[in-house]
């Protein structure tokens, strides 16, 4: 099935193969639509107004909560925290629980293949509090090594924090093995589901997670908006991160009083359009449905994969059952001057460390070239690859 005419951008660039979307996603008309129609009919603030069109505006909010919430089967609407992003999430996380929980010589896990934004958080804070970092390794097929993790385990562990897809290697998780092991220690878990949400599907009561958090513009929604899931013992215990506006039921004699999660952490004029075109993003998800998402972007990862071989002197950097995403190097020719050169042939892929230094550091390169897929590719983007893989060798031979 060819999914690419459902994204405007493709009508306006016919020749482009978009194999960046761990990037961001491209966009469906619905979501497109409903930022100019949310502004056009029923612009507002929300939380505020006592009159209709910041009522509507309001509903519309938080009918987009209840969207997000069923899409993951949080238990309520509340465990669902509006932020700018995975980032911003998991920030949050380290602001206030992270803060409050964790002490000196606590140890904190997470893996080889962390994000930036799900290891620099931590790092700083493990700095600040005396705390350590504990990394899972890689096996020698490039997967995480599960029987290192369970090496790493012990009551000092506070925290673990993962991938449920890492951006750079595609591999995707055991989430359910992590967590169940990490709750043998007490440890909470937090998941970074910014690769796999709109790829895998996310069940947090069924994961057991303590938190969860992705972003919207790597789910056909907009930049900008992001979620916190937070078990609901967990929010409502921990303080606010942001203070300001609509965030308190009263202060008094300069004392604050919060409201119930999610307001107390959702200070602030929020992202109101944003919030409501994710809502159209999981509608469209929803609608086409993961699981021939999944199958569109298997199949389009064993045709990559089939290519990517073909050359000797080309390297892959993901392991053999991989999820849409390839890291590669080839031998002699700069991740940088691969990208320029396939995008001569319209091919967008990202070159760099893709914000994973410790996972470089683990494959002892600077930096790779990654291509990654999505429901818009076609086996036409992949016989465009193979074109521009030829000529990267061509031009450097
Ligand atoms: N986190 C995004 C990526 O992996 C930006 O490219």
């Amino acid at each position: 099935m060819n999914y690419k005419n459902l994204f405007p951008i493709f009508s306006h660039h016919p020749e482009l193969a978009f194999l960046d979307s761990a990037s961001t996603t491209q966009k469906p008309q619905a979501v497109i639509d409903s930022i100019s129609d949310f502004y056009s009919h029923d612009y507002a603030n929300v939380h505020r107004g006592i009159y209709k069109l910041s009522e509507t505006s309001s509903e519309l909010f938080e009918s987009s909560r209840e969207t997000v919430k069923n899409f993951i089967n949080a238990k309520k609407s509340s465990e669902i925290v509006f932020t700018r992003g995975t980032t911003e999430s998991i920030n949050l996380i380290a602001a206030t629980w992270g803060e409050e929980n964790i002490e000196a010589d606590d140890e904190i896990i997470l893996s080889t293949l962390e994000h930036h934004s799900n290891y620099l958080p931590w790092l700083n804070l493990a700095t600040k509090k005396h705390a350590h970092i504990k990394k899972i390794p890689l096996t020698d097929d490039l997967t995480l090594d599960l029987d290192a993790y369970e090496k790493l385990l012990s009551s000092k562990t506070k925290l673990v924090t993962i991938t449920a897809l890492s951006n750079a290697t595609g591999e995707i998780i055991d989430l359910k093995k992590i967590i169940t092991l990490a709750h043998k220690f007490n440890a909470t878990v937090i998941v970074d589901a910014a690769q796999s949400i709109s790829h895998l599907k996310t069940d947090v009561q069924d994961l057991n997670c303590d938190f969860l958090v992705f972003s919207g513009h790597k789910m056909f929604g907009p930049t900008g908006i992001g979620i916190l899931y937070g078990k609901a013992e967990i929010l409502d215990k921990i303080p606010p991160y942001h203070t300001g506006g609509s965030m308190v039921v009263n202060i008094e004699n300069d004392t604050p009083t919060y409201h119930a999660p999610p307001q107390k952490f959702e200070a602030g004029t929020p992202n109101i359009a944003g919030t409501i075109a994710l809502k159209q993003a999981i509608q469209f998800i929803q609608k086409i449905e993961l699981k021939n998402i999944q199958t569109h972007c298997q199949d389009l990862t064993s045709q990559a994969r089939q290519i990517l071989e073909q050359y000797p002197n080309l390297t892959i950097h993901s392991p053999k059952a991989n999820n849409s995403i390839f890291s590669f190097s080839i031998e002699g020719i700069h991740p940088h001057d691969i990208s320029t050169i396939f995008d001569s042939e319209n091919v967008a892929i990202r070159a760099g460390h893709h914000c994973a230094k410790p996972l470089m550091e683990a494959l002892k390169v600077p930096a790779t070239a990654r291509l990654s897929l999505h429901l818009y590719n076609t086996p036409q983007d992949l016989d465009k690859l193979d074109l521009a893989i030829k000529k990267c060798f061509k031009i450097f031979k």
